[in-house]
């Protein structure tokens, strides 16, 4: 399974990329917004930092818009660079055509597997279903990644799931088991996926017992 980073912040990007972690990465408006920069410059550090593709999120409404602003994005790196757009009538509109283009599209804000299935037939490279706010309103967020998983086999679509909206070790590892293609992780996650209580009390030990043995 792919991981991306679910972040705008480029400290934390350059630190999971340390870990060996960072496959891709994805933004949205707020995650740019907390990070209080420039989306341009942050996008380009972002694309000097990791060697993988990067979610940049349109804030048009409209699918002529979507698409100008989309050009824009994709000339920072045209390989790397994935237009996120939201899963509306116009986002799927302006997916359609630039996906004819050429260009990598990210399908946000996706709820259903309904939703999903629409994405892929409009051509969408990736579709991210937000598992953590469907938890929130008394969902099941894993189930639809499972739905749209048995769809995509189904027909054979070729658009890769991104996990999203990810906010526990829990959805990583269900990810996983289901067979998702991405995972996209807040570094705060990532870090958590590491700790275990027994490997910490095993190293203990295992460096008591080896101080022990020198100092016969
Ligand atoms: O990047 C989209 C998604 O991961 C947002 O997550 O935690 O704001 O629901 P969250």
């Amino acid at each position: 399974m792919k991981f991306f980073i679910d972040t705008a912040d480029v400290k934390e990007i350059a630190a999971a990329t340390e870990l060996g972690l960072v496959d891709g990465v994805t933004t949205n408006p707020s995650l740019v917004a907390k990070s209080g920069r420039d989306f341009h410059d942050v996008l380009k550090e972002i694309i000097s930092l990791v060697d993988g593709p990067i979610s940049a999120e349109v804030v048009a409404t409209d699918a002529a818009a979507m698409i100008k602003e989309a050009e824009v994005l994709a000339k920072l790196d045209p390989e790397k660079i994935v237009i996120k757009l939201p899963l509306t009538e116009e986002g799927l509109k302006a997916t359609k055509a630039l996906s004819q283009k050429g260009f990598k599209t990210n399908l946000t804000l996706i709820f259903s597997p309904l939703q999903a299935l629409l994405a892929a037939k409009a051509g969408a490279t990736y579709v991210s279903p937000f598992v953590g706010r469907l938890d929130d309103v008394g969902h099941e967020g894993m189930e639809c990644v499972e739905q749209i998983r048995t769809i995509f086999d189904n027909y054979g679509y070729g658009t890769e799931i991104i996990v999203a909206s990810v906010r526990s070790p829990q959805h990583v590892l269900q990810a996983g088991m289901i067979g998702a293609d991405i995972c996209t992780i807040p570094y705060s996650v990532m870090l958590q996926l590491a700790k275990h209580p027994l490997t910490d009390i095993g190293l203990e030990k295992f460096l008591a017992d080896w101080q022990k043995h020198v100092a016969k």
